[in-house]
């Protein structure tokens, strides 16, 4: 059996299209949800990404603001212009763009972030919130894989065993409690794992976050298992340059029920939520 696709570039669009109407409504109330991203350096891999959530904001009406900073720019620097963003009425969410530059502490930075403008869900209070299961804002990558699995039918996952690849603040811990409060029965698999296939092949769903191409073999999945694969790896010119996920796509659409694209799948709804996450900034400031 092949895996149907879930094809997140679609259920972006959908999701976007809401964002849109409600963004909206907000601005005849006067209010215009505004995103600051701040790009530290000049790493090609974060200035594609930048560039992408910049664009997404204005497709659905929001006011985005981009601060570059050179890559030998100070901590100091950083966390004043952190602190100018914290204080700037017009700015609901704040995105520093990781990874940061070597002399600058990536921890301070966060933590720096007000928490109610915390619209990747990295400051300590924002993870806090979720682990005791009273979610605000949630890193933007794992609540796009929950929006996707609700998509296929997956809310409740009561009885089924959820593995997750990769123990990252960004992706892995958070996904993994997330799944915890959808019910599933969660096991986190990481480098120093002993015979992660054995692990990976009990999962009912699979996610793969460790930043390895291909990594996730067909044989690693069992039939039917829903496959999200978080993983965006460029390939090496010698091997054509493409993208390519975690999962050896392949080999694993011909055992998953589902299966997530990369492109396509995961990455353009991280951006989504992010564009949600904005959209509920903007609305607390509606007071
Ligand atoms: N670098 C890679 N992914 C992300 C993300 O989701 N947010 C930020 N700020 N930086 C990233």
């Amino acid at each position: 059996m092949t895996a149907k696709i879930i094809d997140g570039k679609a259920l972006a669009e959908k999701v976007r299209g809401r964002i849109a109407d409600e963004v909206a409504a907000l601005k005849v109330k006067g209010i215009t949800p505004g995103l600051a991203v701040v790009l530290v350096g000049d790493d090609p891999a974060s200035q594609v990404y930048v560039r992408n959530k910049v664009a997404a904001c204005e497709k659905v009406g929001m006011k985005s603001v981009m601060h570059r900073m050179p890559a030998t720019a100070s901590e100091a620097e950083l966390l004043s212009v952190v602190q100018t963003l914290n204080n700037d009425a017009t700015i609901h969410g704040i995105l520093v763009q990781l990874p940061l530059p070597k002399q600058i502490d990536e921890k301070k930075v966060l933590e720096a972030i007000a928490v109610d403008k915390d619209v990747d869900g990295f400051h300590a209070e924002n993870v806090g919130a979720l682990t005791i299961g009273e979610p605000r804002f949630v890193s933007c990558t794992p609540a796009g894989c929950m929006e996707m699995l609700a998509d296929i039918g997956m809310k409740d996952l009561r009885g089924k065993h959820a593995v997750v690849v990769g123990r990252s603040n960004i992706v892995g811990k958070p996904m993994a409690l997330l799944l915890l409060h959808a019910n599933a029965t969660v096991t986190i698999c990481h480098s120093g794992t002993k015979d992660l296939a054995a692990i990976t092949r009990q999962a009912d769903i699979l996610v793969a976050a460790v930043g390895r191409p291909r990594f996730i073999k067909g044989n690693m999945i069992k039939s039917d298992a829903v496959v999200l694969d978080v993983g965006i790896n460029r390939l090496p010119i010698e091997q054509g340059g493409g993208l390519v996920g975690d999962v050896d796509f392949e080999s694993a659409k011909e055992v998953a029920s589902y299966i997530t694209p990369v492109p396509g799948g995961v990455g353009p709804m991280t951006i989504t939520m992010l564009l949600q996450n904005t959209l509920v900034a903007a609305r607390a400031a509606d007071y």
